[in-house]
């Protein structure tokens, strides 16, 4: 499949802040820095079937993340990256295997559970950034809190707060239109922080954008991660791989190489 920037409705829906299920309180979210590894996959398969055709697009993927890492993958054109980044976002099932999240067991859950979990658990930054136009960006940023039930006064606190943390405290009233590109992806970013996510996940983050962009989101990743956030972030490009401080590489939907597997 070449490689393609649209994206699932409910990819939309999730980087919107728009849940398709109730999300729980934000309050419920479980202590962020347990020593459990974020992302723990093992043997992981999934498979595609279209008519009569199956797509092995995972062929038993083994995959451990801890907190505070900061993960680039990497690979060809159909090697597997969307669908694993689907699957550690709880955006798709896995056909076998397991998967651990920040210690819990997702691998069999619903669809219901897993979209509670990863209201929860998960801030997606996607290629488009998928800013609604009408928002400020402070408004932008709280929308997933609203969904969480959380008082105005906080949210927006909150939004302000991370919108001054990837240095737009001087944009906060800004329409996204009113933006640059590397400005709104940091909107973007600030809004996946938003719900306090054990882990920030970014499909292709800077790839709709100039270089001069590219540095400066990067550089805000780099912040964020010496921050201690955990970042796992899907690329083409060698060069914005090359910021973070391991690189997973996969092929034909199996890990080719790892920089810096966890044990
Ligand atoms: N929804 C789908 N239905 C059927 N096959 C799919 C689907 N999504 C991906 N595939 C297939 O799975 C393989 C891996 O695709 P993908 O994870 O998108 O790779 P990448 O993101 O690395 O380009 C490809 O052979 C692709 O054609
Ligand atoms: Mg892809």
């Amino acid at each position: 499949m070449p490689e393609s920037t649209e994206q699932t409705a409910a990819q939309i829906e999730v980087a919107a802040g728009i849940p398709e299920w109730p999300t729980a309180p934000i309050e419920q979210a479980a202590a962020p820095h347990s020593a459990e590894p974020v992302v723990d996959i093992r043997d992981v398969r999934k498979v595609y079937s279209t008519g009569a055709v199956e797509v092995e697009a995972l062929r038993g993927v083994s995959l451990r993340v801890d907190a505070g890492e900061y993960v680039a993958i990497m690979g060809p054109s159909g090697s597997g990256k969307s669908t694993l980044m689907n699957i550690i976002g709880c955006l798709d099932l896995l056909t076998s295997g397991s998967y651990r999240l920040a210690g819990e067991d997702v691998s069999h859950m619903s669809e219901e559970d897993l979209a509670m979990v990863r209201n929860r658990r998960i801030g997606f930054v996607f290629q488009q950034f998928n800013l609604l136009s009408g928002l400020t960006a402070w408004r932008n940023v709280e929308l997933p809190l609203t969904y969480a039930g959380v008082r105005r006064t906080e949210r927006k606190e909150r939004a302000v707060r991370l919108l001054e943390r990837v240095g737009l405290g001087d944009r906060i009233d800004h329409r996204p239109t009113e933006l640059s590109g590397g400005q709104q992806s940091r909107v973007a970013l600030a809004r996946a922080l938003v719900n306090r996510p054990s882990m920030v996940l970014a499909d292709e983050p800077t790839g709709a954008l100039d270089s001069k962009s590219t540095a400066d989101v990067l550089s805000v990743f780099e912040e964020l991660n010496s921050d201690g956030h955990t970042i796992v972030l899907i690329t083409h490009e060698a060069d914005v791989a090359a910021h973070a401080r391991r690189v997973v590489r996969f092929r034909d939907g199996l890990i080719e190489s790892d920089s810096g597997a966890a044990r």
